[in-house]
């Protein structure tokens, strides 16, 4: 398996990445992008104010570096609470999610990341806590067993997820409000980029802004790791002015391509091209052909290949499109393969 964390283009943080608080927007209003997403959480949090109530539990989905982190600390800003981070995986028994919830105060936020991996046993403590503000604890074993309920203060559940599919019908129902996070387009990243090349004293021309927006794949983590990137080489071969030119040189230096595909994008494609005549094929397949995860694929390549319309999801498999045979100069076949899906 190759380590897909070292990817330049890997939406997931790397592991000795800075999070720099300087970049991360700390209101509302300081957050790019996701115009919609803005528009509703503004009017959820004012509402809230309005009542003088704490927040509706919200969940937040879609692919990773795209700001789900972000927002939930934003909301906490802009209510003036306390958050507490935690993430599925990290709570083990019933007992860990017993113990934070009875230390939150009112109006605090419990944001759980990676919601989607909680157990089905966690999960069931967490239905009567979010729905009611209760806990129920069981106390003794065996008949003499009986239940008791605490009550808690109200307090909200921010969720984030990769992957809605995989949270529970009752889970999902628990929240009163749910937002699906999509890729920034070139304007919204390059905005995000020139705020943080000003905090960073960086002198960048606007192609050079637009270059690094082209190939950071509409994700906001991926723009600010690239921006990185591209600083050092100007500052080592430039004199730390970044033109169209620079970043370009710099990002082709990573590996990074014009639409930031990197080698395990390409990769994918040739695949799906080359050894499965365009496809369908199968997620798994794909990903055993390469030696990767599927779930790697599934998070992290094929959502920005789907995006740019390189790949086709049918029931039969994934299909590589016309477009990302000119990508990657392979001539198109004229006639369909045999293995191409039927139409009925
Ligand atoms: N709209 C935005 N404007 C500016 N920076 C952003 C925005 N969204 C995300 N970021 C930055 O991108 C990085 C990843 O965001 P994060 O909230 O951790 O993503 P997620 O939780 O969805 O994986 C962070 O460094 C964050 O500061
Ligand atoms: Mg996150």
């Amino acid at each position: 398996m190759s380590d897909t964390s070292q990817r330049f283009i890997s939406p997931n943080p790397m592991p000795d990445e800075p999070v720099d608080p300087a970049l991360r927007p700390v209101r509302l209003k300081d957050f790019i992008g996701q115009d919609q997403i803005r528009e509703n959480l503004s009017i959820l949090i004012t509402a809230a104010r309005q009542r003088n109530e704490p927040l509706e539990h919200v969940l937040f989905y879609g692919p990773p570096g795209l700001g789900k982190t972000t927002l939930a600390h934003v909301l906490a800003n802009e209510m003036g609470v306390n958050i507490k981070i935690t993430a599925g995986p990290a709570i083990e028994k019933a007992g860990d999610l017993a113990a934070i919830l009875t230390n939150l105060k009112g109006g605090d936020i419990l944001f759980i990341d990676e919601i989607h991996r909680l157990g089905k046993a966690i999960e069931e403590v967490l239905y009567p806590a979010m729905e009611d503000f209760a806990l129920d604890i069981m106390i003794g074993k065996g008949p003499a067993a009986r239940s008791i309920r605490l009550k808690l203060p109200r307090f909200t559940v921010i969720g984030a997820t990769t992957r809605l599919a995989l949270i529970s019908a009752p889970l999902r129902a628990r929240f009163g409000a749910v937002y699906r996070l999509d890729y920034y387009d070139v304007n919204a990243i390059e905005a995000i980029l020139k705020r943080a090349a000003s905090r960073l004293q960086m002198t960048v021309e606007p192609e050079g802004f637009r270059e690094i927006a082209h190939r950071a794949r509409g994700t906001p983590r991926v723009a600010l790791r690239l921006l990185r990137r591209v600083r050092d080489f100007a500052q080592v071969r430039h004199q730390g002015l970044v033109t169209q030119a620079v970043a370009a040189e710099a990002l082709n230096l990573l590996n990074v391509d014009p639409l930031g595909l990197d080698e395990v994008d390409r990769r994918v494609l040739s695949t799906i091209i080359l050894k499965y005549n365009g496809g369908p094929v199968g997620l798994n397949t794909i990903a055993a052909s390469i030696g990767e995860e599927p779930d790697t694929i599934m998070d992290v390549v094929e959502p920005y290949l789907l995006q740019l319309g390189f790949l086709d999801r049918t029931p039969q498999g994934r299909v590589a499109t016309q477009r990302a045979y000119e990508h990657l100069s392979i001539p198109y076949p004229q006639t369909q393969s045999p293995n191409q899906p039927e139409l009925f």
